[in-house]
């Protein structure tokens, strides 16, 4: 028997990157606890698929639509698909994101530009489309998906860590702009979680690097991540906003 505090039956909820990684993880999560889910990627046919596999076993709604983050046009129109298909959205997750390592003097203006809009201008956008059915029911979670990578840095990830910083520092003045209405505003700052993204980036030799870092000495495995979400995601976490939730392994704990 689920435990009530973490019962998401009867909330909807939108992942943004849900085809993969750690957006599927957390969509299957709140799927088990109970919730209708909507997941978003560029790619119908990895939609499809995740779908199916957050779905299997469950009496849940999952659907899906294909959104580029970084077209502020199609943002908009997420939201509005979203809202319409499953009647609403309670649980934001603007986890969809990338990385493009430049070292500072070989950063390619498009290249920067195209990720600040990617993992940060379009969770401002999508966060400003829902924000507003929240406030009217006086209930909502919005969890942006952060990095160790905002809190610290590491050589070339100058646009990443920006990004990741800067959505640490908008989740804390939403939170203030809805925590009268009954929305929470927070971050999940990851540590090396081991899915398409550092794996088609790094070479074995830095994913060692990654995982000695950790106390735990080994990647995350993306369903660990699920935990954390419905934390923040339920009622569970009721008293927790603005802040950033660090699931890292035991990373940035270690100094040497
Ligand atoms: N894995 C880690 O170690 C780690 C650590 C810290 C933070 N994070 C953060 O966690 C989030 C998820 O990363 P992940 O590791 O799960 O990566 P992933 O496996 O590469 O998944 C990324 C997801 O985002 C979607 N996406 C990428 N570009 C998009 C675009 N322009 N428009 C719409 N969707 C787009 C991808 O689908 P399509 O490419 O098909 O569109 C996919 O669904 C990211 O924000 C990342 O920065 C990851």
């Amino acid at each position: 028997m689920s435990c009530p505090l973490f019962d998401l039956t009867g909330r909807k909820a939108l992942v943004t990157g849900g085809s993969r990684g750690l957006g599927k993880a957390m969509a299957r999560g709140f799927a088990e606890a109970g919730a209708d889910v909507f997941i978003s990627s560029r790619n119908a046919d990895e939609l499809h698929a995740a779908a199916d596999e957050i779905r299997a076993g469950l009496k849940v709604r999952v659907e899906f639509a294909t959104a580029d983050m970084t077209d502020r046009a199609a943002v908009a129109q997420l939201a509005a698909e979203a809202t319409a298909r499953l009647g609403g959205i309670d649980i934001l997750v603007n986890n969809a994101g990338s990385n493009n390592p430049q070292a500072i003097d070989k950063i390619v203006d498009a290249d920067w530009d195209r990720l600040i809009e990617l993992n940060l201008n379009s969770v401002m956008a999508l966060t400003r489309a829902v924000a507003p059915q929240m406030k009217e029911r006086r209930w909502g979670r919005i969890i942006h998906i952060s990095s160790i990578m905002g809190l610290a840095s590491k050589d070339e990830r100058n646009a990443y860590s920006a990004t990741k910083a800067a959505l640490i520092g908008m989740c804390k003045a939403t939170a203030q702009d809805l925590g009268a209405y009954g929305v929470t505003c927070n971050c999940i700052a990851p540590g090396p979680f081991l899915t398409d993204l550092p794996g088609k980036m790094l070479t074995d030799a830095q994913k060692k690097t990654f995982a000695d870092r950790t106390a735990l000495g080994r990647w995350g495995d993306p369903r660990e991540l699920a935990g954390p979400a419905l934390l923040l995601a339920s009622d569970a976490g009721s008293y927790i906003t603005g802040t950033v939730l660090l699931v890292d392994g035991g990373t940035l704990c270690k100094t040497f």
